[in-house]
């Protein structure tokens, strides 16, 4: 496939998966408590290791490359970013700038994100920002509970509070978060479609430049919560 002909991710399903409130109300009502593996609690170490303590925090959840990790580093020269991925290959790929042009407000760590924001939760810290840049969409329906909303870490994504963004070329995804969001944090959560003039990360890139739509959920957990006529999810009867 050439690089600006990314094709939206296809599925049989067409809306919000019949299954979602139902799974995200279990997670609720049941804790997880899955082992951390060590690995990943050397990671939150380490990526708290050049932190001062006191600047707020900016989490950029799954960062792949990193180039939005590096972006949101020069955005907010006061905060310390920090860019997880699972993938070494991907955080260990050639940045747009030479080592030592990167900015010294930010860390790379590999980790699985199921136990970081575990990790991030029981340490007690909260984020200022907390971005989920294109996620895997996990289109299939059988692939539900792959999806970060309907997947039992979910509710550890809420705590940690801030402006949680998530970004998606699968309007399902984006609308499937924002209720599941909504949910479990009690919210008024919008959702809307927007325009990349100039994109965060790569997948954002390959697909603006394959004139495809994006959508977006902003949702910012640590306000005073007005209903503002979003989407704001009771339980299933
Ligand atoms: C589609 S890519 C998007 C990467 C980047 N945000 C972008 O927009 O260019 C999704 C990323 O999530 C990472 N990822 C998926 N599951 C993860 C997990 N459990 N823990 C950490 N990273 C994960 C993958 O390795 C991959 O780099």
């Amino acid at each position: 496939m050439s690089y600006a002909n990314s094709r939206i991710p296809s599925s049989a399903q067409a809306g919000v998966h019949e299954q979602l409130l139902r799974r995200v109300e279990r997670h609720l009502a049941e804790p997880f408590r899955k082992p951390y593996a060590d690995y990943n609690r050397a990671a939150f170490t380490e990526s708290l290791a050049g932190w001062d303590g006191r600047a707020p925090l900016i989490l950029d959840a799954g960062c792949g490359v990193g180039h939005s990790t590096i972006q949101l580093a020069r955005a907010h020269p006061e905060h310390w970013v920090i860019g997880v991925d699972q993938s070494q290959d991907r955080l260990a790929r050639r940045k747009p700038y030479p080592d030592a042009l990167l900015p010294a407000n930010m860390v790379f760590v590999r980790a699985d994100l199921v136990d970081y924001w575990r990790l991030c939760h029981e340490a007690g810290l909260t984020l200022a920002r907390h971005y989920i840049l294109y996620p895997n969409p996990w289109p299939k329906i059988g692939h539900l509970a792959r999806r970060w909303h309907a997947h039992p870490v979910f509710p550890f994504v809420a705590k940690l509070g801030g402006v949680l963004e998530c970004r998606s070329n699968w309007r399902v995804y984006i609308e499937e978060f924002a209720l599941a969001l909504a949910r479990t944090t009690g919210r008024t959560v919008g959702w809307e479609g927007f325009e990349a003039p100039a994109p965060l990360t790569p997948f954002e890139r390959k697909y603006r430049d394959s004139g495809q739509p994006l959508y977006r959920v902003v949702c910012d957990l640590d306000a005073d919560d007005s209903d503002t006529g979003g989407a704001r999810a009771r339980p299933t009867p």
